[in-house]
């Protein structure tokens, strides 16, 4: 049986990447490995949410994991910030961190280029916090979304290091994980790059369908193909990803086609697109209102679940303390 560990930032409700790139994957390993699911509050900070918007960014997402199929009584289900071992193990972890790889990481370089005016170390060391995350559980397998690779090969490195600095075999390597193998990367409505919160190109499991049905409608597209079998730009790409993801076999071939032989009509495309994650989403929007109506069923599913996390968290740090060689007088 392997340790599976994955989590969701809380900083807003979950769009369609999360949940195809995270969460479903998850949602499907909860019966046959012992798996950790969180809500990653500490790292939101570094975009310094208010205290309203914190805890209602907390409770939206744990109603969210509920929703989406995630059962607490199997899954442990928890929030990064009640377990005090994490932070810990994050300290412990950045004394063998080295500035120039942080600064080399990929997801730092884009949040400096994106935000100049809030370089803050939180962002430099956002790898260590996540690698703490992974290894306080010693998790193996980590189901998450393609963005995430560099994070989990960073992990990989920081728990070679502390092995091979103290002479033990103690953090098993963890992977990143997809059902489908693939890591999936799923793109936003704008035409480029991928689906994100902070990008104004996602559709939230969380939107109405009026709201799904606009979005999807405003997706950017071109003029369509003017010879057979023509090579696809990138947004129109992008809108058969995504109905490859949501759609039927039967309906993506369908549009495959008829892109093929010249005849699609984008605005045809759409619609089919949006009704289908409508199909999608609406039971899912239906049962994250039932239980965000119910405060406690939340805070009993949150209480539990940071107690079984702590009990595995704890272990793992007192173990760590004395590899290190922490002793009590
Ligand atoms: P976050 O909150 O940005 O995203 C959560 C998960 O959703 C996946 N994801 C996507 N997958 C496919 N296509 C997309 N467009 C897309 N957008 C997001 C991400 O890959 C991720 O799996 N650092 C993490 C949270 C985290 C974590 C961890 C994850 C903190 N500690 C430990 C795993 C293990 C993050 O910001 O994810």
């Amino acid at each position: 049986m392997e340790i599976v560990l994955s989590g969701i930032r809380s900083t807003g409700k979950l769009h369609l990447g999360n949940y195809y790139g995270a969460l479903l994957n998850f949602v499907q390993m909860q019966h046959e490995h012992k798996c950790f699911f969180f809500i990653a509050d500490y790292h939101s900070l570094t975009t310094h949410p208010t205290p309203t918007d914190l805890h209602g960014s907390v409770k939206q997402v744990l109603a969210e994991y509920l929703a989406c199929g995630l059962d607490p009584e199997i899954a442990t289900l928890y929030v990064q910030s009640d377990l005090p071992q994490v932070p810990e193990l994050y300290l412990l972890l950045n004394m063998n961190a080295y500035v120039g790889e942080l600064e080399r990481c990929t997801s730092f370089k884009e949040k400096i280029r994106k935000h100049p005016d809030n370089i803050n170390a939180g962002l430099l060391t956002y790898p260590t916090l996540m690698a703490a995350d992974i290894l306080i559980h010693k998790a193996t397998m980590v189901p998450v979304g393609k963005d995430q690779e560099q994070h989990l090969e960073m992990t990989r490195t920081f728990a070679n290091r502390f092995n091979r600095l103290y002479k033990v075999d103690y953090f098993p390597e963890p992977v990143a994980y997809n059902f489908g193998k693939e890591l999936v990367k799923i793109p936003g409505l704008d035409g480029s790059g991928k689906m994100g919160k902070s990008e104004g190109n996602a559709i939230y499991l969380y939107d109405d369908p009026k709201t799904i049905r606009s979005k999807v409608m405003k997706a950017v597209t071109d003029s369509g193909p003017t010879q057979p079998n023509q090579e696809k730009s990138e947004p129109v790409k992008n809108l058969f990803t995504l109905m490859r993801v949501v759609s039927d076999p039967e309906t993506y071939s369908y549009f495959e086609e008829q892109y093929s032989s010249c005849h699609i009509r984008y605005g045809d495309m759409k619609k089919q697109l949006a009704e289908d994650i409508i199909r999608i989403t609406t039971p899912i929007r239906e049962r994250i209102e039932e239980i965000l109506a119910n405060d406690a069923y939340l805070s009993q599913v949150a209480h539990h679940g940071a107690e079984k996390a702590r009990e595995s968290a704890s272990k793992t740090i007192n173990e760590v303390r004395q590899i290190i060689g922490f002793r009590n007088f």
